[in-house]
């Protein structure tokens, strides 16, 4: 089942939802027995930012009946404690790494982005535009125009390839994927968490710290699967699915949709090694449906 995205060779098409997988944690609590048997083939760190962030106040957790609210905040060491005490660790792991950045303007998303693209241990950057630009007020990955700005100055920075992580909460994701593409990004991914709530029971009060979160799992599924489909047929550089991805039934959706590589999130909270059990059962549907993908993707203009 080996992969290729945006020129690295991959053993596999599964990768982690950015933030859904502490490898660092994993390696603690499991071992070395995690470098055998890492359940990606390409790992995303969770995103950091130019200043140290201690997230969101709690709860920052609420599970719904098929996935999660989340409002965790980004909290991370900032880009010099994550560059000198968290990248060596990650670099580490069996397989390419890509490290998710977030600015909250222009001016820090080129920091970050070259602060992290000098580093040997990186092979891709993934840049997460479900963030307000300060200047602007604009969410980044909301607007096309705000993310062609912004690909537009990050490109000249690396030629490691740059993914822009799309936001669902945007009126159309699709020209927001044409932005980027026509700016320089080497890939899409998406779909990021829908924006929900969650009340405490009885209390008619926000359950969430910052009362509203990320809707990820299951439930997000059907909304996500239209997107990757509709940005497919829109833009010509490869598509990374996620969205509810818990089978490898579902991964076998999301490409045949037209997703080049496919993302584990939320079910990796209720089974860490979900990754190796998703992409194990992928491999058996492509094997058992031989001519799945030239059938589904031409039916992909349908969709
Ligand atoms: C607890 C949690 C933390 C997340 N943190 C990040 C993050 O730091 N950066 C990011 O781009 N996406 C983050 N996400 C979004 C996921 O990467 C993914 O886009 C989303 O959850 C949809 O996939 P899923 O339904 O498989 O979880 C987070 C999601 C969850 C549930």
């Amino acid at each position: 089942m080996s992969a290729e995205l945006c020129g690295v060779e991959l053993r596999g098409p599964i990768l982690n939802g950015s933030g859904t997988f502490d490898a660092i944690a994993a390696r603690k609590a499991f071992g070395d027995v995690l470098l055998d048997e890492f359940p990606f083939d390409l790992f995303v760190s969770k995103t950091i930012t130019v200043a140290p962030r201690q997230g969101n106040p709690p709860p920052r957790l609420w599970e719904t009946p098929a996935g999660l609210v989340n409002s965790i905040g980004l909290p991370n060491k900032g880009l010099r404690g994550f560059l000198a005490e968290d990248l060596p660790q990650l670099g580490e792991l069996p397989v390419p790494l890509c490290v998710s950045v977030m600015g909250f303007s222009r001016d820090e998303l080129a920091e970050l982005v070259a602060a992290v693209a000098e580093r040997d241990e990186v092979e891709l950057i993934e840049l997460n535009f479900s963030c307000p630009n300060v200047e602007t007020g604009t969410i980044m990955g909301a607007d096309p125009a705000e993310t062609a700005l912004s690909v537009e100055r990050l490109r000249p920075l690396t030629r490691k390839p740059l993914i822009v992580k799309l936001t669902p909460n945007a009126t159309d994701p699709g020209a927001v994927a044409e932005a980027a593409e026509n700016a320089g990004a080497d890939a899409v991914s998406l779909i990021n968490t829908l924006r929900g709530m969650a009340l405490a029971p009885g209390t008619n009060r926000p359950w969430l710290g910052a009362g509203t979160g990320g809707q990820s799992g299951p439930a997000v599924r059907a909304i996500a699967l239209a997107q990757v489909a509709e940005v497919s047929r829109r833009v010509g550089i490869p598509t990374i699915g996620m969205g509810g991805i818990a089978t490898g039934r579902d991964a076998a959706d999301f490409l045949a949709a037209g997703a080049a590589a496919v993302a584990v999130g939320t079910e990796s909270f209720r089974d860490p090694a979900a990754g190796r059990r998703i992409a194990a059962e992928l491999e058996a549907i492509l094997r058992d449906e031989r001519g799945f993908l030239p059938a589904a993707s031409s039916e992909r203009t349908a969709l």
